[in-house]
């Protein structure tokens, strides 16, 4: 296979170091020069049988650039990865992440990982997965282009004029070519290349992987013991399904979070009060790396998640039939320090601790 080795110097608008988000245009700091850096690009994004064409791992490759390139954001200020890190599993640790302006997103950063779960697909544009905590968008290859026009997240009201912007770059030329075949820079191309990338971030070699789907590992008796907690005696598993490639992730539910809401959540998609509150029940891939948790990140561990629905649920207009007792107020389910443990343990089980550092997923932008 051919090396993929860009060595070009970039560099940045002044003020604008690759490490931080913050922007100072009057700053007379020296310019920081970077550099591309794809020669771990070889390593292969798709297994084979899931996909056909040869040229799917150089669009990942291209994908992954753009990703971290901070000039799809309007001002140069953010890229993707400045609130999906690899090391959170593409989420971000912060409750709120920082857009282009530094003003704050109304969500918690999704994490991005299993979007496809583990069907086949034939080619990018077809993937279909509920995105954002509402559901909104349900087409990947649509939906990437999304934060790159958002006012608070990147800022580039016309999407139509980054091919032009991003031609004048020295190294996308050879990287639309070698995934494209032409040099050509268009919103499409962008669309597929990063939807590519982000279809390839999967997780399946978690000790849950091995333990309850290859069947190469046992749990331990703890993780044992909270696999059960979540499927039969709390039945967790009602929502947040194991069905084929969903990965714990399923429907719109509201989870009695508060009594009333102030983010409406689906209903400001379906237009239905009985929506009101009701967020997608999240995929719990990689669920230890990925706090502060909800949509709105109101918890910092796990331990306060099972504490909320334990003895915090509230009784909100449209709290899921399956969070409340038989005498139809919130269930409470009384979860003890051990049950406690042994959901936690189980939960970790669901993490791929390989994806945070995996080279093919990193940052191909390297300081000088
Ligand atoms: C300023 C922070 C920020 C930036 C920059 C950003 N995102 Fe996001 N992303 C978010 C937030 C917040 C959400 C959740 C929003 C919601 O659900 O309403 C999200 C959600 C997503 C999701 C949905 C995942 C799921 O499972 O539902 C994907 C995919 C995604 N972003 C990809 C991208 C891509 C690709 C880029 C770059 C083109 C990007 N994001 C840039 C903050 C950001
Ligand atoms: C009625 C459906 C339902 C049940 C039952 C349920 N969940 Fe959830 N879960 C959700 C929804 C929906 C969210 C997101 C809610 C939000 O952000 O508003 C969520 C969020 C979470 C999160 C945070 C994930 C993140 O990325 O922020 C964890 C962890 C979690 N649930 C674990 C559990 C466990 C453990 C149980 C069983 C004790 C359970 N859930 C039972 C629907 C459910």
């Amino acid at each position: 296979m051919k090396k993929l080795i860009l060595l070009v110097s970039i560099s940045l608008l002044s003020g604008i170091s690759i490490t931080s988000c913050k922007k100072d245009k009057s700053s007379t700091e020296p310019q920081k020069e970077v550099y591309l850096d794809l020669s771990d690009s070889n390593a292969v994004y798709f297994p084979q049988y899931v996909y056909n064409g040869s040229k799917v791992n150089k669009t990942a490759v291209l994908g992954r650039v753009l990703f971290y390139d901070r000039h799809l954001s309007i001002n140069n200020a953010v890229a993707c990865a400045s609130c999906h890190k690899q090391a959170y599993a593409f989420a971000d640790n912060v409750a709120f992440s920082n857009g282009f302006e530094n003003r704050k997103t109304g969500r918690n950063s999704s994490h991005i990982t299993n979007i496809i779960g583990v069907r086949s697909f034939s080619s990018v544009t077809n993937i279909s997965a509920l995105l954002f905590w509402d559901g909104r968008q349900t087409s990947l290859v649509d939906m990437v282009t999304k934060p790159i026009g958002n006012h608070v997240e990147m800022g580039v009201a016309d999407i139509n004029s980054l091919p032009e912007k991003l031609s004048k770059l020295p190294y996308y030329q050879e990287l639309f070519k070698s995934a494209y075949g032409s040099g050509d820079v268009t919103v499409e191309r962008i669309a597929n290349a990063l939807g590519t990338f982000l279809a390839a971030i999967n997780s399946d070699s978690t000790r849950f992987d091995k333990a309850k789907v290859y069947r190469t590992m046992q749990y331990s008796a703890l993780e044992e013991e909270g696999w059960m907690l979540f499927n039969v005696k709390y039945n967790c598993a009602s929502c947040h399904h194991l069905g084929t490639g969903t990965y714990f992730q399923n429907g719109f539910e509201d989870i009695g979070l508060d009594d009333s809401c102030s983010d409406i959540g689906r209903a400001a998609i379906s237009l239905l009060a009985s929506d009101n509150g009701k967020f997608k029940t999240p995929n719990l891939k990689n669920v230890a790396v990925t706090a502060p948790y909800m949509h709105d990140g109101r918890f910092k561990t796990l331990k306060d998640v099972l504490n909320h629905y334990s003895n915090g649920i509230k009784d909100s207009k449209n709290l899921s039939i399956k969070l409340k007792g038989t005498d139809n107020k919130p269930m409470k389910m009384k979860i003890s320090e051990e049950e406690t443990d042994a959901l936690i343990a189980f939960l970790n089980s669901l993490t791929d601790y390989n994806l945070m550092t995996d080279a093919k997923f990193s940052d191909p932008f390297k300081l000088k």
